[in-house]
């Protein structure tokens, strides 16, 4: 059984839900305040142990009350966080999401995240390299990311790396990934972008383009189109391309042809959209497999 391994940040969601986003200068009336545990490799993590796999996460929380609940969850959650450090003086990692009913938008304060460094790798590297697949984000230093990246490519490890938040990414960087998952925002900021069409056949099955509603792309022998799930009642997108990496992460272990495994992570997010709080609403295997052989009816 091939081992799923997060390296990626922990939060605490603090949701504001309203019925239309508010322009800059604007002030309105919201519908809901909800505190929420987040953060992209936390949810990750949940979303790949919710699917029956037993993901390991590394990564850092402060000393504040909200990191101890979060580490607190994620034990709940089936996580092993035998690899997270508390660090005195420091607080957890936070994100404030504006929630409207079909998107979101976010602003993440990195708080112990940021902590993760080199020394941190270091001290961890003989549990890292006992893992086989690794999930990676944009939460934690670039600087920690391009050193676990190049550590992990050394070992012949599988790396599926979103770069988001997205920054200035260098080609050998990418290359050294056997998936690289962005949304339609991110692939525009990859180096060497003219197109989607063109940057898709360039890394040919290494590069997946998630369009929320309207599907998922790669590349095959021509652009390759799975459509998204058909999910009526959108609730909170907040965790959903956070459940499509951790499933995409459960479907690779498994070894399922890539356009299944697109599939099952399309599922996978679909379903998570219909409730509320980035990990509360990830689904369970069996939801998952239930949503499946209805939808395979219909
Ligand atoms: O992808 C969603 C996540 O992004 C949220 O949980 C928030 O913590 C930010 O990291």
């Amino acid at each position: 059984m091939k081992k799923i391994a997060v390296v990626g940040s922990i939060n605490t969601d603090y949701t504001f839900k309203c019925n239309k986003l508010p322009k800059p200068s604007e002030t309105i009336h919201g519908e809901e305040f909800k505190i929420n545990f987040g953060g992209k490799g936390a949810n990750e993590a949940v979303a790949i142990a919710r699917l029956g796999a037993k993901p390991v996460l590394f990564g850092m929380v402060g000393d504040d009350l909200y990191s101890k609940e979060n580490l607190k969850n994620l034990k709940k959650q089936k996580v092993d966080t035998s690899h997270i450090e508390s660090l005195g003086g420091v607080s957890g990692g936070s994100a404030g999401i504006m929630l409207d009913n079909n998107t979101n938008s976010i602003i993440v304060i990195g708080g112990a995240n940021m902590k993760v460094d080199s020394s941190y790798l270091e001290r961890h590297k003989q549990s890292l390299l006992d893992c086989d697949i690794f999930c990676l984000q944009l939460e934690i230093p670039f600087s920690t990311v391009d050193e676990v990246i190049n550590l992990l490519y050394e070992n012949g490890k599988t790396v599926i790396f979103n770069p988001s938040p997205i920054t200035k990414l260098k080609k050998s960087l990418l290359d050294k990934c056997q998936y690289v998952i962005v949304n339609e925002v991110e692939i525009k900021e990859l180096p060497n972008y003219k197109d989607n069409e063109q940057l898709l056949k360039a890394y040919k099955g290494r590069l997946i383009l998630t369009c929320g509603a309207d599907g998922v792309y790669f590349y095959d022998d021509g652009v390759k189109h799975v459509p998204a799930a058909k999910i009526k009642d959108v609730k909170d997108t907040t965790g959903a391309g956070d459940t499509f990496l951790g499933a995409f992460a459960v479907a690779i272990s498994k070894e399922m042809p890539l356009k299944d495994a697109i599939l099952f992570a399309n599922n996978c997010a679909g379903l998570k959209t219909t409730k509320y709080g980035a990990q509360t609403g990830m689904p369970y295997l069996s939801e998952v497999e239930e949503f499946i052989k209805k939808n395979s009816k219909n």
